[in-house]
């Protein structure tokens, strides 16, 4: 079977760009600042950029590209790609993750192996995040999907990137980025299998290799230890398939870490979602093989934070099942009973990731998370919301809330914040249990929120819906259709603190 990424061996130079070797040069500039900083890069091309400009052949608006050769004598390398990044206070990390992106695509289209990145526009970065967010987004272009065809495609894999900058420390941090880029592949990876290659026990296998690494303790729990845990909630939600369900716990302890602060990432891993007796339609359904997008998220964020050595306590727990419409499926009406005692009475099968999550934030509540943040695949209803653009934002305490979004502003990932007003709480009322699994059709994101909050404890506690953001539906100049890794950049930026106490 072909591979689906390879990562590439990321250099930091200093040096005059002449005297660089690659395939690709690639110049980022401003759409506003573009004359000053290419003058000395239109002289190697033999003046083909300014005559392009002039032609309104090539205009600088956000990720437009002009590829030319080389003409200039003295010069190392023989073709510049000039990329973009449209006004310069629009260069963000997201913006650049894009600009690298695009030029990556470029560079694999073209089969040239080496490129090198000219660090000569900063656009609103700092230097050491500007070069984090570089080998991060050159490691994540450097992918393909479609493993599973016989003949596969001729894939092509750049094999260096060289980031020529005066930036010192630079390595350093293109090392982290790259880290960081590798993890977001190898969750991608997971994603993207399919339901009959990817059940919950060899889901949380692979997500075990995946977070064991220096550092970090991995737990699988299988059905009968779930039983004596007497989560009612992930078994209930189980029952529906051959394949049972599972739990996996990853800690990273490090030494010297501040003992008052626990991150507990939690993950939704189902690994299909048909809807189970409350059965989806069957248009658009093969997408449901990504419900486990969240789960294999935080745990490609915990080997990510691991590898780094970030100096914080972190555990991920994750809770996999399969939700299939069997013989011994759960059933409307039912009434299930979870770890942390409380009831539900599951009015539709297809609110299944509430019911698993509920007693996977109840674990890692119990092994000591003081911080959690859970994700997934939750809701349509996000989808309703906010597009396939923004991730949904739930949580509380405030200052928790806004230490995620600046962690994913940090990491160039859009999050928005929904509200959790107790006026909402009256739709999860249930005559028969403490609660319902589904309160129906308005606020539909919200609600599934304020479900997962009633398992969360008292402490800090935030949700991210990536229900938009995990899959991209269409293939775009810096990501491929398929699994995006969305909001991984983020733990990770969330793990560098600081935590509120
Ligand atoms: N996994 C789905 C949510 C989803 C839908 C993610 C579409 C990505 C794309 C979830 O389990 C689900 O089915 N949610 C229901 C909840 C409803 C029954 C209250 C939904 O959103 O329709
Ligand atoms: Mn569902
Ligand atoms: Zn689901």
């Amino acid at each position: 079977m072909p591979v689906a990424y390879e990562v590439p061996r990321i250099d930091v130079l200093s040096g005059a760009p002449s005297s660089i070797q690659a395939d690709l040069l690639v110049v980022p500039l401003a759409e506003d600042h573009c004359a000053g900083t290419v003058a000395e890069f239109d002289a190697a091309v033999g003046g083909a950029l300014g005559a392009a400009l002039a032609r309104g052949e090539f205009t600088p608006k956000a990720l437009e590209t002009f590829c030319a050769p080389i003409l200039a004598a003295g010069w190392a390398s023989s073709r510049m790609l000039f990329v973009s990044g449209g006004h310069r206070e629009d260069m963000g990390p997201e913006r650049f993750r894009r600009m690298a992106a695009s030029a990556v695509a470029l560079a694999r289209h073209q089969r040239l192996p080496r490129v090198a990145w000219l660090d000569v526009e900063p656009g609103r970065m700092a230097a050491g995040e500007r070069i984090d967010i570089l080998g991060e987004a050159v490691t994540v272009a450097n992918f393909d999907g479609g493993i599973h065809k016989s003949r596969p495609d001729p894939r092509f894999f750049l094999t260096d990137v060289s980031i020529v900058t005066a930036a010192s420390g630079a390595l350093d941090r293109a090392g982290a980025g790259r880290i960081v880029g590798d993890a977001v592949n190898s969750a991608r990876v997971l994603i993207n299998e399919p339901g009959n290659f990817l059940a919950p026990a060899t889901f949380v296998d692979k997500a075990a290799s995946l977070a064991s690494v220096d550092g970090v303790g991995v737990e699988v729990f299988d059905e009968r230890r779930l039983e004596a845990l007497g989560t009612g909630l992930l078994l209930g939600v189980g029952r529906g398939s051959a394949e049972p369900p599972r739990m996996l716990i990853a800690r990273y302890e490090p030494a010297g870490a501040a003992a008052d602060v626990t991150l507990g990432l939690v993950g939704k891993g189902i690994t299909f979602d048909t809807g189970g007796i409350s059965i989806k339609p069957a248009d658009g359904m093969e997408r449901m093989k990504d419900d486990m997008a969240g789960a294999a998220s935080v745990v490609a964020a915990l080997r990510a934070i691991a590898l780094l050595r970030l100096p914080i306590r972190a555990v991920a727990v994750v809770a996999s099942a399969e939700n299939m419409p069997g013989g011994r499926a759960l059933k409307p009406g039912d009434i299930l009973r979870g770890a942390s005692g409380l009831t539900v009475e599951v009015n539709n099968t297809d609110a299944e990731g509430r019911l698993i999550l509920g007693d996977a934030l109840w674990y890692a509540r119990t092994i000591g998370a003081t911080h959690l943040v859970d994700v997934a695949t939750l809701t349509g209803a996000c989808i309703v919301a906010l597009g396939k653009i923004t991730t949904g934002l739930f949580g509380t305490p405030q200052i928790w809330v806004d230490t995620i979004r600046a962690a994913a502003d940090r990491g160039g990932e859009k999050v928005w914040q929904m509200p959790l007003f107790e006026e909402y709480k009256d739709t999860l009322k249930s005559d028969m249990a403490d609660l319902i699994n589904s309160p129906g059709r308005t606020a539909g994101a919200i609600t599934a929120a304020m479900f997962l909050q009633e398992f969360a404890g008292t402490g800090p506690w935030a949700h991210l819906d990536i229900a938009g953001t995990a899959w991209a539906d269409e293939t775009k100049a810096w990501m491929p259709r398929g699994a995006t890794g969305a909001i991984i950049r983020t733990l990770v930026e969330l793990g560098r603190g600081p935590f509120p106490r």
